[in-house]
C-alpha cells in the first residue's frame, strides 16, 4: 500500500481516495470522487482531481487509498473526560426511579465527583484519562475538547487542565480546553454561590488565561447550576481575558441561555433540549454554533428533543459530541453519538457527519484550520474502510478506519493507534 521516494517535495501524497470534506451544501455533504491529496509541513499543501491528469508532486511517502473514502479527522467538541471516579451507584439510584435533579441536590451529582477528583494526583488522573482518550482515537478523533469542572477550587481546576493539555503528549491528539469552574457550587460555598461565582471570575478564570491553560470558559446555566445573572458574569470575564465563551444551557429547562451565549458571540451553545424559537434566531445571528449531546439526553432518558428542524430552519450549524462525563454520559464513543444522532435526534447521516467535523470545528473556533479537507487546513485526516458514507452513522463496535493522520502524521490504524 506504501511506496517511499528519496528526492521529496511533499511530505505525503494520498491517492485514489474519495474524499468527504466535511462541508454541507444543500444537497449534502459535499464529496470528490477520485482525488489526490498532498500533505507537506503537517498542513494540506493541495488537492488534485485524477482525472484531470495533473502529475503529482513527488513525495516521502504515497498511500493509495484504493477508492477509499477520505474524511477530516472527526472532533469531539465537548468532553468532560478528566475526572476521578465513577457514578456507578447514582445510575443504579436513577434506574429505581430518582431523578438527576434530586440526586444533585443531597450533594451526589457533580460534587460526588468533584470530591474523588480533588483527591486524584495528576499523574493519577491522567492515568484514567489515556484509555479514555484511546477509545475516541480509536475511533477516528483526531481533535478533542476537554473541560475542568470537578476542581472547583483555583488549583484543582487548573490542575484539570494540565492534565488535558498534557495527554497531547502522550497521544497523537489535538486538544482544545475549557475551563469550567462555573459548573457547580462547590460544598464550602453551599448558599455562597454569588460569592463563588466572585472567586471564579476574579481569580480562576484570569489565572487560567495567565497561564495559557484554556482556550474557552464554559458555565451550566440551569436551575441545578448558575442563574442566567451568575452566567452572565462568567462570561464578561472570559471575554475581558481573551477566552471564547461556550456554555451548558436549556439542558432541564429554559433559562434562555443560548439567547445569553449569543450576546457575547459564543463559539458554542450546548446540549439545548429546551431551546425555543428566539434562541435558536439568537444562535444564528451570532453565529454560535449548536451542540447536540444525544449520549446526555439518552442516558438521562430524557423526553424532550432539541429543536433540529429549527435549527436546520435558521441554518445554525450542529455539531454533535460525546459529553463524556461520569454523570450523565459515560460514553466515550463518537460513532455511537453519530448514530444516535440519526436515531433519536433525526438527524441525517451528512448532518452527523458535518457534526463531527466541519461544525465540530466551528465549536472551537478551528474552521479555519481544521474540520474540512481543504488546501491550508491542517493535515487531520482519516481513511475509512467503507463502502457508503451512511455506514459511518449506521454502525458501531467494528473498526473501519485504515489509517488516521494527525497533523501529517501517520498515526496507524484500527484499534492500534
Ligand atoms: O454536560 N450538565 C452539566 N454537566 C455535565 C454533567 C456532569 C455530571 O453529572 O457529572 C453534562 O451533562
Ligand atoms: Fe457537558
Amino acid at each position: 500500500m506504501e511506496q517511499t521516494h528519496s528526492t521529496a517535495i511533499a511530505d505525503t501524497v494520498w491517492t485514489n481516495v474519495n474524499l468527504i470534506t466535511g462541508e454541507l451544501a444543500d444537497q449534502g455533504l459535499v464529496t470528490a470522487k477520485n482525488q489526490s491529496v498532498v500533505v507537506k509541513d503537517g498542513r494540506i499543501m493541495a488537492i488534485f482531481d485524477q482525472s484531470s491528469g495533473a502529475a503529482l508532486p513527488q513525495a516521502e511517502r504515497i498511500i493509495d487509498g484504493e477508492g477509499g473514502w477520505l474524511s477530516p479527522g472527526l472532533i469531539d467538541c465537548h468532553t468532560h473526560l478528566v475526572f476521578a471516579g465513577n457514578r456507578a451507584d447514582e445510575f443504579e439510584q436513577r434506574l429505581e426511579g430518582v431523578p438527576y435533579e434530586t440526586i444533585a441536590k443531597q450533594g451526589g451529582g457533580i460534587l460526588s465527583t468533584v470530591i474523588a477528583t480533588r483527591s486524584a494526583s495528576e499523574e493519577a488522573l491522567l492515568k484514567l484519562a489515556l484509555p479514555r482518550l484511546d477509545a475516541l482515537i480509536a475511533e477516528g478523533v483526531t481533535t478533542v475538547e476537554i473541560k475542568s469542572g470537578y476542581g472547583l477550587t483555583l488549583n484543582d481546576e487548573l490542575k484539570i487542565l494540565r492534565v488535558a493539555k498534557q495527554l497531547a503528549n502522550h497521544r497523537p491528539i489535538n486538544i482544545s480546553t475549557t475551563l469550567l469552574a462555573a459548573h457547580a457550587v462547590p460544598p464550602e460555598f453551599k448558599g455562597k454561590a454569588d460569592q463563588y461565582i466572585d472567586l471564579v471570575c476574579n481569580e480562576i478564570i484570569p489565572q487560567a488565561a495567565e497561564q495559557q491553560l484554556a482556550d474557552a470558559v464554559d458555565v451550566f446555566c440551569e436551575g441545578i447550576g448558575f442563574s442566567p445573572a451568575q452566567s452572565e458574569k462568567v462570561m464578561q470575564a472570559a471575554k475581558a481575558c481573551g477566552l471564547g465563551v461556550k456554555a451548558h444551557v436549556e439542558q432541564l429547562s429554559n433559562l434562555s441561555g443560548a439567547a445569553l451565549t449569543a450576546k457575547y458571540q459564543g463559539w458554542s451553545a450546548d446540549h439545548l433540549e429546551y431551546l425555543d424559537e428566539a434562541g435558536v434566531k439568537a444562535l444564528a445571528e451570532s453565529n454560535t454554533a449548536a451542540v447536540l449531546l444525544p449520549g446526555a439526553f439518552y442516558f438521562l432518558r430524557e423526553q424532550q428533543l432539541p429543536p433540529i428542524d429549527l435549527l436546520r430552519k435558521y441554518q445554525v450549524p450542529m455539531a454533535l459530541a460525546t459529553d463524556f462525563n461520569p454523570g450523565t454520559s459515560p460514553l466515550a464513543s463518537i460513532r455511537l453519538m453519530m448514530n444516535m444522532g440519526c436515531t433519536l435526534f433525526r438527524m441525517t447521516p451528512s448532518e452527523v457527519i458535518a457534526a463531527v467535523t466541519a461544525n465540530g470545528a466551528k465549536a472551537l473556533k478551528m474552521e479555519e484550520s481544521r474540520g474540512i479537507i481543504k488546501e491550508g487546513m491542517a493535515a487531520d485526516m482519516v481513511l475509512w474502510d467503507i463502502q457508503h458514507l451512511a455506514e459511518l452513522a449506521y454502525q458501531f463496535g467494528p473498526q473501519v478506519i485504515k489509517q488516521r493522520m494527525v497533523n501529517g502524521q501517520i498515526t496507524g490504524s484500527g484499534a492500534h493507534v
